[in-house]
């Protein structure tokens, strides 16, 4: 039986050959066959629905049969694209295909019995291939940028890659390329999409970047391929293609002994990239530096060069000097002609009018100290370093604290003035300073120290304290004390001195030497508290000295060197009181003796009242009456100092 629909119809265990050209080939066969895949081409306008093929089974003749289909683009997603007649097996597409989408299709057919609904045949794939068309055209992959160095022909600039989505190793794929610019600088690999240059002219200082359009086409760059245009970013690279330059010669000065100074900016131009080694300079100082005068630096900032003063130049030996410098880079130089450069620059040395200058910064003139007035010591002068004379320079004093000297304004002779005194506070170490200056006709000044180095004279004597106190032991033992004398001059005028008391018949006190300053004052004897001046010898080493009075002051201390306080009598009170009021008493008691003498002479041993009148000196009672010791009446420190003689006192009383 034949079956036959259009556009073709396939039938299961049948061959069944179909072209949409009618021709037909039917052939039976007992072998079960596989379909080949049906194509269709993507993109077909319609209409739709569109027949594709009419699907049949054997099992049809004998059987009531119906047809299902499954499958993506049936059944599955995307779902609806082929639809079957259940009935009839008309196999339709109901829209244009996209290859680049999905490029094959693959359902499982089947029949069943209408009746039982038993499969009626075995399932069947089948495959429906969808065919290319060149309807991609080809895109650009990757950034289209590049970078190549100046003025190099023929060198790779880069790689343009693209893809095409069309179906890989067919002629829709296929790409040539071509450049649309700048066809005089670069060329392309119509096959590789590889950028060269052609041209070495190309230069980064006149233009640093180019844009080049580039064209994809496919289909092996027919006119009927399909066509992408990009462009094409190309930077230039820097080489060191230029050498720096100077701006201009130059001219500068110096003045002499001026040095680790900078005197020149060298600027300094250079067209390759900035702040790369192909645009910083290097100098150096090709001529003229044999004394090693000058160094050359470099702004780490700028492309600016320093020339700096080394060491000192003299004006009297050198009044110019002819440098030459040269600037390089560190890479050498390529692509170009050009030679490192030099600029020749004349140093001129200017001479500095010095002010005068002292002999000496500082001299030091020896002294003795109560150098007369008016004695000459010395002189200090000063010279103008460049006519090496004196003549029309005055001299000055700046400082002189203790004004002991006269300049002599024209000749800078010095004088003196005072007393020079070794022991003054303005002298220290025996060393006073006097700063001078020196002024020329053009009133430029220099300045000078004159140090007095004061040699000593003996013109101190060694001072003995004049107010001695001398405390009272406890135990009424003899008390001494250390004494220390004072000389302001140096040895050999000052210690060891000597002690000893000008009366030579003392025999209160006796001076003894401690050690080479001190001496050890003692009383010999018990005496009453009181003040007592002691005439002593002090003698330097030199033996001079002379009698100096030591007010020696003999109490109770509260501590070493310090009487009791005065207020402290008023505790005894009474007893002062009645120590004023003893001469009245005295006065009295006489005239009552003398009354009883003459009314019963019988009641006194030869006793008479003369042996009150003074007891002498050393008694330890001393005498009432007397105060040749006691000394200012005013004071009444007097009253704590009765003891011994208040007993003797009491003691007449007690008898009465
Ligand atoms: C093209 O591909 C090559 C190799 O993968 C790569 O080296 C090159 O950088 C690519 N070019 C661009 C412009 O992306
Ligand atoms: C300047 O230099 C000259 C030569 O070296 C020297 O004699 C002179 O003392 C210097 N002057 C000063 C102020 O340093
Ligand atoms: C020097 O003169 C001053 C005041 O003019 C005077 O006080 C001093 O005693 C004099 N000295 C001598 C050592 O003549
Ligand atoms: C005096 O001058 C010397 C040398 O310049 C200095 O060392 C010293 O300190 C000066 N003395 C005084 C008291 O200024
Ligand atoms: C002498 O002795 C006194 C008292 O002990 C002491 O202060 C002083 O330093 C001594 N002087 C000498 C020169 O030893």
């Amino acid at each position: 039986m034949l079956f036959c629909f259009t556009p073709r119809l396939l039938i299961w265990t049948f061959v069944f050959v179909s072209q949409f050209k009618g021709q037909a080939l039917l052939k039976r066969t007992k072998r079960r066959w596989q379909p080949p895949p049906t194509q269709i081409l993507e993109n077909d306008p319609g209409p739709f629905p569109k027949d594709v093929e009419t699907l049949a089974s054997d099992s049809a003749r004998e059987h009531d049969v119906y047809y299902t289909i499954s499958g993506p683009g049936a059944d599955l997603d995307p779902k609806g694209v082929f639809s079957l007649n259940r009935d009839t097996g008309l196999l339709q597409v109901h829209k244009s295909l996209d290859r680049e989408e999905i490029e094959e299709y693959k359902f499982k057919i089947s029949a069943f019995k209408k009746a039982t609904h038993e499969p009626a045949d075995d399932p069947m794939t089948f495959v429906i291939k969808v065919d290319d068309k060149n309807d991609n055209p080809p895109e650009f992959v990757g950034k289209l940028q590049f970078t190549v160095p100046e003025q190099t022909s023929g060198a790779k600039v880069g790689k343009v890659n693209a893809t095409d989505k069309d179906k890989q190793d067919t002629d829709h794929v296929r790409i040539k390329y071509s450049l649309k610019s700048e066809l005089n600088l670069f060329s392309i690999d119509p096959d590789t999409g590889e950028i060269s240059t052609i041209t070495n002219t190309l230069d980064r200082e006149v233009k640093d970047k180019y844009t080049v359009i580039i064209e994809l086409r496919d289909l092996k760059g027919a006119p009927k391929g399909l066509s992408t245009t990009g462009t094409a970013t190309i930077t230039l690279s820097d080489i060191n293609d230029n050498a720096p330059t100077f701006r201009k010669t130059s001219v500068t000065t110096i003045n002499e002994n001026e040095s680790e100074k900078c005197i020149l900016d060298i600027p300094l131009d250079d067209k390759d990239l900035e702040n790369t080694p192909n645009w910083i300079s290097k100098l150096v100082i090709t001529k003229g530096n044999e004394n090693g005068n000058f160094r050359v630096e470099r702004d780490p900032k700028q492309n600016i060069g320093r020339l700096c003063a080394v060491k000192p130049l003299d004006y009297e030996k050198t009044k110019s000097i002819n440098l030459e410098v040269s600037a390089r880079n560190e890479p050498d130089l390529i692509g170009t002609s050009a030679q490192w450069q030099s600029v020749p620059i004349v140093v001129s040395v200017s001479d500095v009018d010095e002010g005068p200058e002292f002999s000496a910064p500082t001299i030091r003139i020896p002294v003795k100290e109560n150098t007369p007035n008016g004695s000459v010591i010395g002189s200090y002068t000063a010279l103008d370093p460049e006519t090496k004379s004196s003549s029309g320079i005055r001299y000055y004093k700046v400082q002189d604290p203790a004004s002991w000297i006269n300049v002599d304004t024209n000749t800078g002779e010095l004088k003196v003035a005072n007393t020079i005194d070794r022991e003054s506070h303005y002298v220290y170490d025996g060393l006073y300073n006097i700063t001078m200056r020196a002024v020329d006709p053009s009133l430029k000044t220099g300045t000078g120290t004159v140090i007095l180095v004061i040699e000593d004279v003996n013109d101190n004597m060694p001072v003995f304290p004049s107010q001695l106190v001398m405390c009272e032991n406890k135990d009424q033992s003899l008390s001494s004390m250390l004494v220390t004398a004072e000389d302001r001059d140096q040895a050999p005028f000052s210690s060891p001195f000597t002690f000893s008391l000008a009366n030579e018949n003392e025999d209160d006190w006796s001076i003894e030497r401690f050690n080479d300053t001190t001496a050890m004052l003692k009383q010999l004897k018990e005496l009453p508290r009181g003040r007592y001046e002691i005439p002593v010898i002090v003698r330097d080493q030199q033996s001079f000295g002379r009698t100096q009075t030591a007010t020696a002051t003999l109490c109770v201390c509260t501590k070493q060197g310090v009487c009791q306080a005065k207020q402290s009598s008023i505790s005894l009170g009474p007893l002062g009181i009645l120590a004023l009021l003893l001469p009245l008493f005295l006065l009295l008691l006489l005239c009552k003796l003398a009354t009883m003498g003459e009314e019963g002479e019988e009641h006194f041993a030869d006793d008479n009242v003369k042996c009150y009148g003074y007891e002498g000196v050393g008694s330890a009672a001393g005498s009432v009456g007397c105060c040749s010791n006691l000394g200012d009446e005013d004071n009444l420190d007097f009253l704590n100092m009765l003891g011994p003689r208040f007993k003797t006192l009491a003691a007449v009383c007690k008898k009465t």
